[in-house]
């Protein structure tokens, strides 16, 4: 198939890029290059060894999208063009709802114009708010405690009800649990700007000497150690749940949990990577972070199921993956 993926020069979308190539589909990346940039794309053909198209355009441009729609016939759309960050999403509330539902309504609106019907969308574990764990699909959706979160819900309502008007369009959409790790060449992998939100790349960063401890958000959880569990998945895993959400593609809406099914806490990730790199991660145990849930983790059994997708990759080599891509990593 061919496949337009924006957000391709992503965290996400590199993988998803080098997953859909080495199961023999052709790629055409869309990508502003807002929170990314080119080597990614590089990266990519460089491990693949095939060129790919990339378009540096904003999705939210309805007319450039409908030019690159003129001039390619794709089989299907993975979109995963927005912005990500959840504590910036509470300061800067328009700009995330603008990037993130403008987009999703741009390539929407150029896939009904040419007849594209095959999509999958990047939705986020985050939609289920204080449900829980494990998290089921069926489960009503909690109101998430911050834009970012919103606009995850509100696409797929968007979604929900533009399948409900055109039979022939069939939607993946698939809430992904915590991807963490790197591809194995170390040539790409997450690259945050400033002090990463986020574990591992925090983790990671500690273990290079950019700081001196990790500060762990409270241990008072009604865990197994009482620090934050979460599910976290190897982001080529998650990769290939992609290609899978779009190589089994039937009509109608379905939504899929992308996660391992196993909940992991901070302390137990800290060990995990000190196992898997030899390196001792110092930490202080600090306030729990506003917002942030006990436990997240993903029934997975829909997706085993349907899609005959299911994560193989272990704790250790995530670990490993995402320390030989840090040490690899140049900060442009
Ligand atoms: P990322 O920031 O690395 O990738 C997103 C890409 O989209 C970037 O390359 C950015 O430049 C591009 N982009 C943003 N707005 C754009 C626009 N209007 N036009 C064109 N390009 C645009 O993030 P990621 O981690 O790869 O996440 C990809 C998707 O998955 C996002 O939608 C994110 O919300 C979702 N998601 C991510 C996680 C996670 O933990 N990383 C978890 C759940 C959901
Ligand atoms: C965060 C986002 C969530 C998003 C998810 C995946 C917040 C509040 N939530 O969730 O919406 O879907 O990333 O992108 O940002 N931790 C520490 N020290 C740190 C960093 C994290 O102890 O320096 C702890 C957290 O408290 C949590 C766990 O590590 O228990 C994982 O945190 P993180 O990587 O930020 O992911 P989420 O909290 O799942």
């Amino acid at each position: 198939m061919n496949i337009l993926v924006t957000g391709g020069a992503g965290y996400i979308g590199s993988h998803t890029c080098i997953a859909l190539i080495e199961a023999g589909h052709s790629v055409v990346v869309i990508d502003n290059l807002r929170n990314s940039s080119k080597y990614s794309i590089e990266s990519i053909k460089r491990i693949t060894n095939q060129d790919i198209s990339f378009c540096k355009i904003d999705v939210s441009d309805k007319s450039a999208v409908e030019r690159i729609f003129e001039k390619n016939s794709f089989d299907g759309v993975i979109h995963l063009a927005g912005l990500k960050a959840v504590g910036d999403s509470v300061i800067k509330p328009l700009e995330y709802y603008e990037n993130n539902l403008m987009s999703t309504l741009s390539i929407l609106n150029a896939c009904q114009k040419f007849n594209v019907n095959r999509f999958v969308f990047s939705s986020s574990a985050t939609v289920y708010g204080e449900n829980k764990s494990p998290f089921t699909e069926t489960m009503v959706l909690m109101p998430t405690t911050n834009p970012y979160g919103e606009t995850k819900v509100m696409c797929e309502r968007i979604l929900t009800d533009i399948a409900k008007t055109n039979q022939a369009f069939s939607v993946s959409i698939l809430r992904y649990f915590n991807p963490i790790g790197a591809h194995e060449s170390g040539l790409i992998g997450e690259s945050p700007t400033g002090i990463p939100n986020n574990l591992m790349p925090y983790i990671t960063q500690v273990a290079k000497g950019k700081h001196p401890f990790l500060n762990i958000f409270g241990n008072h959880y009604p865990t197994t150690d009482g620090t934050g569990e979460r599910d976290y998945i190897h982001v080529m895993d998650l990769a290939e749940g992609h290609v899978a959400a779009m190589e089994q593609m039937t009509e109608g809406v379905h939504i899929y949990n992308l996660g391992t099914g196993r909940g992991t806490t901070v302390l137990e990730l800290v060990k995990a990577f000190e196992q898997a790199t030899g390196i001792t991660i110092p930490f202080k145990i600090s306030v729990q972070r506003q917002g942030d849930i006990a436990s997240c983790y993903a029934d997975v059994s829909k997706a085993q199921r349907q899609l005959q997708w299911s994560a193989k990759r272990d704790l250790i080599g995530m670990c490993r993956d995402a320390w030989r891509f840090e040490q690899n990593y140049q900060e442009v």
